[in-house]
């Protein structure tokens, strides 16, 4: 390999760079005062726990205040701790103990949309920072649907007009072609950089802006391919989104958004649905205007049950094709999708698990090109949760049940050990009794002691964080083949998907087993 193909593109430098970041849904991480919903003090008061992981920053979901009806996701005072979560004062200590553990904050900023019940929503003054449309024909102004079902559109008597939400109804969306908004919006922005966090992870970024004209979306072309992440086979998946997503506004206003990040030398990723999301994470995240990165939806969707080298290398080349000046991030896992330790596992019907698996893939993770992005634990093996139908919590289940339980079998409570209390909002499974935290940290062989390990080793290898990536031809979609490649270092890293045995070249590969090795 000559020194000319192993430099590296110019990307500039920065801590989440080819960093591991530790995603934290509050709700279910630790609650520290018995009211069975975790809490802000319950994450400082693990904050010993998340430093050993060995990541170098956390994202915590949503801990605004907030009437829950998408548990957090519906804001309702973009400045307030909601008091479930704790009092504005139990962030700044849970800053501190971060800061002491040498770990960054980015937190979840929900711009798109508010809950019903922000004040804003209900002030005459404010209706056009939301979007009214009159009735047409006595029924909503176009076919724009929500995508966790049904019309984007609820009739208001107040105004006797349709408000857009393209979520649920209580998720009134927020117009950004009113300047006023987008003002208050880098408002909210500056308070929480002025408190201190590092950054943010900008929920459904490319949903803020809608075109004006109210254009019809038409209908996805076949040619488009099954959509990802969220949108199976639904009325939301057989729209081509021109129109009510994605509009071209959206990207000034994502560079005075990245104007302001960089007064504070603040890092921010994106999540981006969209039917091309390579195109547009090449639009915005090329150059150093827009978002650092965007958050990369194909690793995570309910599309790919079965992993093999091509459910990884595709997304990856495609991204690697369409936005080759882009830095990516990947996730397997998060509080929106079924966990990858089941998804990916050929056994248990989307419910299995297997350790080997599970810390094959933290492996893999960890040698990807990119950030990484680690869900809560993942890092204990954790199966999908399975809910019983009376304790389903997520609005978007009760639309889908009984075809899909929707994604509250992700978001079942850390297990921290076997004495967990009966009042959580949603059960811990009985599968996860075994995989406690305290069970694994006495368990040598333990995906959490693996975690640990792994990511510890991984830190010592600049190939792994910031390398170029190139993949290999193997004769058996089974068998993940790549170099990563730095100036002072280049490793081989094979990974056998499969639960068989499996060879490559001279190296013999037991189930699920990988081979990370010096290639120079
Ligand atoms: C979040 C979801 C949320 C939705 C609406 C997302 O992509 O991750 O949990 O329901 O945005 O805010
Ligand atoms: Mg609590």
């Amino acid at each position: 390999m000559s020194d000319e193909c192993a430099a590296p593109r110019s990307l500039g430098d920065g801590w989440w760079r080819g960093g591991v970041i530790y995603q934290i849904y509050p709700r279910s991480f630790a609650d520290s005062n018995g009211d069975g919903v975790g809490d802000l003090p319950g994450i400082t008061a693990r904050m010993d726990y998340i430093a050993a992981l060995g990541v170098e920053g956390i994202w915590i979901s949503p801990f605004f205040k907030s009437p829950m009806k998408d548990f957090g996701y519906d804001v309702a005072d973009y400045r307030a701790v909601d008091p479930l979560f704790g009092r504005n004062e139990d962030f700044d200590e849970l800053l501190s103990a971060a800061r002491a553990h040498g770990l960054k904050v980015i937190i979840d900023l929900v711009l798109s949309h508010t809950s019903d019940q922000h004040s804003w929503f209900h002030d005459e003054s404010k209706k056009d920072w939301y979007v009214w449309a009159d009735p047409k024909n006595g029924a909503p102004p176009n076919n724009w649907v929500s995508l966790f079902g049904g019309s984007a559109w609820t009739y208001d008597e107040r105004y006797r007009q349709y408000y857009l939400h393209n979520f649920l109804r209580e998720q009134p969306d927020l117009n950004f072609h009113n300047p006023a908004v987008q003002q208050e919006m880098l408002d909210i922005a500056r308070h929480w950089l002025e408190r201190g966090v590092d950054g943010f992870r900008l929920d459904v970024v490319n949903f803020y802006f809608h075109d004006q004209a109210l254009r019809d979306n038409p209908p996805r072309p076949a040619q488009m391919g099954k959509a990802t992440q969220f949108e199976g086979d639904t009325p939301y998946s057989r729209q081509a989104h021109i129109y009510d997503k994605s509009q071209p506004e959206n990207l000034e206003f994502i560079e005075r958004f990245r104007a302001l990040l960089d007064e504070y030398n603040a890092f921010c990723v994106g999540e981006l649905g969209d039917d091309n999301p390579n195109e547009r994470a090449r639009e915005y995240t090329s150059g150093d205007q827009r978002l650092h990165t965007i958050y990369n939806p194909h690793l995570c969707g309910g599309t790919h049950k079965k992993l093999t080298a091509q459910t990884i290398r595709a997304p990856f080349e495609a991204f690697e094709n369409t936005a080759p000046d882009s830095w990516p991030s990947w996730s397997f896992s998060n509080h929106d999708v079924v966990r990858a330790a089941s998804r990916w596992c050929p056994q248990g019907d989307g419910f299995g698990h297997d350790p080997r698996l599970s810390q094959m893939l933290i492996a893999l993770l960890g040698c990807l090109r990119g950030t990484a992005f680690l869900y809560q634990g993942e890092e204990l093996g954790l199966p999908e949760a399975r809910i019983p139908h009376e304790a389903l919590q997520d609005p978007w289940a009760k639309e889908t049940w009984p075809e899909w339980q929707g994604r509250d079998g992700c978001r079942t409570p850390m297990p921290w050990n076997s004495d967990m209390p009966d009042n959580t909002w949603l059960p811990v499974p009985a599968a996860h009794e075994a995989l406690t935290v305290s069970a694994q940290e006495n368990d040598a062989h333990s995906t959490l002691n693996f975690t640990r390990d792994f990511l510890a080793r991984r830190s010592a290898h600049p190939a792994l964080r910031h390398g170029e990536i190139e993949f290999i031809d193997t004769d058996d979609d089974m068998v993940l083949a790549f170099r990563r490649i730095d100036k002072d270092e280049i490793l081989l890293c094979v990974f056998n998907l499969s639960g068989e045995e499996k060879k490559f070249e001279a190296q013999t590969l037991p189930a699920y087993g990988f081979e990370i090795t010096d290639a120079r």
